[in-house]
């Protein structure tokens, strides 16, 4: 209740005040909280709204406390040491995710990793696409171990992936035994984590359906709490990580780029979404593949990076394909037109000829210049992106370029210019984490926990039945990241989206309410 006023006055008002907004963590005895803080910079005190919890771990008792000006280093930038993953490069930010621990009756705030959280041990499952992947991290992000069975060559003689077969690969990979060797490879044991992370979409059902049952029946023979996972959401914050909760502060713009997606998002929090633009037809990781396809390519090592090695030998101005969506002045991704054009060029200049030695030159400069006109679109809409994203958040921190197609190093250099040129720093994850991995998700996982946005574990019987499909597990093969920009929705260019049996975004699921009843 009150943290639900706390976010109605914040949206009202410019406040100088201070929120904090706590959760009880269910994995923890009663006396460690966690929260979302907002915060100005020359503010002394605030109040606090405590739940005392019962020794049962159910009844909660409410009351005011104030924290103190201790915690509260008013004229100084709140540093990580004083204040969680807080604004220490520009006072401002307005939302960090804290933690705070009863002792004594009184309340002190910990920097976002306590002891507790520095050893807590999250184990990350994907599967949404093609690749099967488990991680095991730390709350402070170390990653302890890591596997990824990857399916590219499998269906690189089919036009795509191929659902059955993807599906397949995965039941192998989990039923070879990918997680216990993981866990193995950690040195740590099932009933020492904390949580057991989960892709739950979007995805494929069938494959994202082989990660959740092998994660929901660990969860329940050891009792462990479930974290549920955005995919996209994972790409999202995997860049925490990588670059450091203090470099990556929330509100932040990030570009994802993946074989499924192309998102412009404002990320207002863990959870919480404004969704700038998005693809109205093909991802681009899915057009570098087609295209890779189209040019005879061996895409056993994946399209893209096929692509992209191909292009470095081309002229990128060899063939005069045009810059996507030009004149719409919105955010909006569409590569269906250029993926055409290379189908004609394609048609035109190399017909049925297989790759050789004579036809190699004009395939590279196709690629190239698909490369160039693919990219350049990318460098249009973000940089209209963070104007809009700056009329919502005028402190976004920087901007985060991820999903796989992040990992290519044009993309990068030319991201990187828009960044520049925004004031912004560019935060790209390596390469092997922007790929599908189990480490994002186990991060994700880390970053949820964090909050109590957990799940109880199934019983050993419901596990029993959703390993044998007697009862289904629930998934959200489509499933939105965040609501979508008004200007997105007025500019209205999103009329190509199939809208059927899409869930509802991932920030819905985050509101002022759910955060303010701890569970
Ligand atoms: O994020 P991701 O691993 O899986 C999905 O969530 O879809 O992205 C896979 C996509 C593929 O389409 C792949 O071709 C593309 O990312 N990709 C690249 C590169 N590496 C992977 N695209 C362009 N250049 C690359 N170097
Ligand atoms: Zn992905």
């Amino acid at each position: 209740m009150w943290v639900q006023n706390a976010f109605q006055r914040l949206s009202k008002t410019t406040s100088t005040r201070l929120f904090v907004g706590l959760r009880l963590a269910k994995d923890t005895s009663g006396m460690c909280w966690r929260g979302v803080l907002y915060d100005a910079p020359t503010i002394a005190a605030a109040q606090v709204q405590r739940h005392e919890v019962q020794a049962n771990g159910k009844k909660t008792k409410r009351g005011g406390v104030a924290l103190s000006r201790r915690f509260l280093p008013a004229k100084r930038p709140i540093t990580e040491q004083s204040f969680a993953e807080s604004a220490s490069r520009t006072h401002h930010a307005r939302r960090v995710c804290i933690s705070a621990s009863a002792e004594n009756g009184h309340i002190s705030v910990g920097n976002g990793f306590n002891e507790q959280e520095k050893t807590e041990l999250v184990l990350g499952i994907e599967s949404s696409c093609d690749d099967t992947g488990v991680a095991i991290v730390t709350g402070d992000g170390r990653i302890l171990a890591q596997s990824l069975a990857s399916q590219n060559e499998l269906h690189a003689q089919w036009g795509g992936v191929v659902p059955k077969l993807a599906q397949g690969a995965h039941q192998e990979a989990i039923d070879g035994g990918i997680v216990e060797t993981t866990l193995e490879k950690a040195g740590v044991r099932p009933e020492q984590l904390s949580a057991i992370a989960i892709t739950i979409g979007p995805g494929l059902s069938l494959c994202l359906r082989v990660g959740v049952r092998k994660a929901r029946s660990l969860a329940a023979a050891h009792n462990l709490p479930l974290v549920p996972v955005h995919h996209m959401e994972a790409h999202t914050l995997i860049a925490r990580l990588t670059a450091g909760v203090e470099n990556v502060q929330f509100p932040f713009l990030a570009l994802l780029v993946s074989g499924g997606h192309n998102l412009l998002v404002l990320v207002r929090g863990v959870g919480e979404y404004v969704q700038l633009g998005s693809s109205l037809d093909d991802a681009l990781g899915e057009a570098y593949d087609k295209t890779a396809r189209l040019l005879g390519l061996d895409v056993g090592g994946g399209g893209g990076p096929a692509l992209e090695k191909l292009a470095k030998q081309g002229d990128d101005k060899g063939i005069p394909f045009s810059v996507p969506m030009i004149r719409k002045g919105n955010c909006d991704f569409s590569y269906a037109g250029l993926k055409t054009a290379v189908r004609l060029a394609v048609e035109d200049k190399v017909g049925d000829d297989p790759p050789s030695e004579s036809n190699m030159q004009v395939r590279a400069d196709i690629a190239a210049s698909f490369q160039r006109c693919a990219v350049k679109h990318l460098e249009h809409r973000t940089k209209r992106a963070v104007t809009w994203a700056r009329e919502l958040e005028p402190e976004i921190s920087c901007l985060v370029v991820s999903g796989g197609v992040a990992s290519n190093q044009v993309v990068r250099a030319r991201l990187a210019e828009v960044a520049e040129q925004a004031g912004l720093p560019l935060i790209c994850p390596p390469p092997s984490l922007c790929t599908d991995n189990g480490v994002m998700v186990a991060w994700t996982g880390v970053e949820r926990l964090r909050l109590g946005l957990t799940e109880a574990p199934p019983t050993e019987e419901q596990a029993a039945l959703e390993a044998t499909g007697e009862v289904d597990v629930s998934l959200k093969p489509r499933w939105l990241l965040g609501e979508r920009h008004p200007m997105a929705v007025q500019l209205g260019s999103a009329k190509g989206m199939k809208t059927k049996r899409i869930h509802p975004a991932l920030t819905g699921l985050c509101t002022p309410k759910e955060l303010s009843s701890p569970s």
